[in-house]
């Protein structure tokens, strides 16, 4: 068992491996997906049981629309489904922030994560990230277009320009870099996931493992993995 008074403050999860679920059950990848956001419920509601600060799940990548329509359809699907369920995250006191180009989304989707933001701002809570049109790289140009258009208005000088400045500018501003980033299926890469932020970051790759199969005590592993490493920051 981890030790649950010492908790990463900020844990990521790459959800991988929905496709392969489904194709070794012989379904269409849709189902993988369906299971999986079943999956993403159960893992977020254990975090914020456990006491958890941070939580990011990766639901959606600025690469994903690439994939056959019906199966970006299918997600589409799951997260408005989601979306829908307000009543859910009212009751566990979870704070809910979206990451990503939003813009993208139909605009009563984007009605609607507005307004799941404006209700759970106050909850205290886990807060919970979902990176929905989400891509690291992307994130980081538009905050660079950012720090340059307040540059041009005077705000600041590029010469004086922080690191804290480029973080403030992230869809991530506000919030402590992640400490733990976990991906399950056996696929060892970041995926443009949150590039910035995990500096730092541990990475626990849980080999044996699709994302539909994943239960709560395999985070209990996975920050287990955690709290078993040094963390040295560059220092010694
Ligand atoms: C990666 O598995 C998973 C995704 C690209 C989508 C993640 C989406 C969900 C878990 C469901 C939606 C969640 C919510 C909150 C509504 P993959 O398809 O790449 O798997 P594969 O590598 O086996 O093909």
């Amino acid at each position: 068992m981890p030790d649950f008074s010492k908790l990463p403050v900020h844990v990521g999860i790459i959800m991988d491996g929905n496709g392969r679920w489904a194709k070794r059950r012989g379904l269409p990848r849709k189902m993988g997906h369906k299971v999986g956001a079943e999956t993403f419920r159960t893992i977020v509601r254990y975090a914020n049981r456990i006491g958890l600060k941070y939580l990011t799940m990766y639901v959606f990548s600025t690469e994903n629309w690439s994939r056959p329509q019906d199966e970006v359809d299918a997600i589409m699907t799951l997260l408005r489904n989601y979306l829908k369920d307000v009543d859910n995250y009212r009751s566990e006191n979870i704070q809910i922030r979206f990451l990503g180009d939003l813009s993208v989304f139909d605009e009563d989707m984007q009605r609607k994560m507005a307004e799941i933001q404006e209700t759970s701002k106050d909850n205290t809570g886990l807060k919970l990230n979902l990176a929905v049109n989400y891509g690291g790289s992307s994130e980081l140009t538009m905050a660079a277009a950012k720090l340059a258009a307040d540059a041009v208005k005077g705000l600041l000088k590029p010469e004086e320009i922080t690191q804290q400045d480029l973080a403030d500018r992230l869809y991530t501003s506000g919030e402590p870099d992640v400490d733990l980033i976990i991906r399950p299926s056996g696929e060892y890469r970041l995926s443009n996931f949150l590039i910035w932020q995990s500096a730092y970051a541990e990475y626990v790759f849980m080999d044996e493992i699709l994302w539909p199969d994943f239960k709560p005590a395999d985070l209990d592993r996975a920050l287990e993995e955690y709290q078993s490493r040094n963390r040295r920051f560059g220092g010694i």
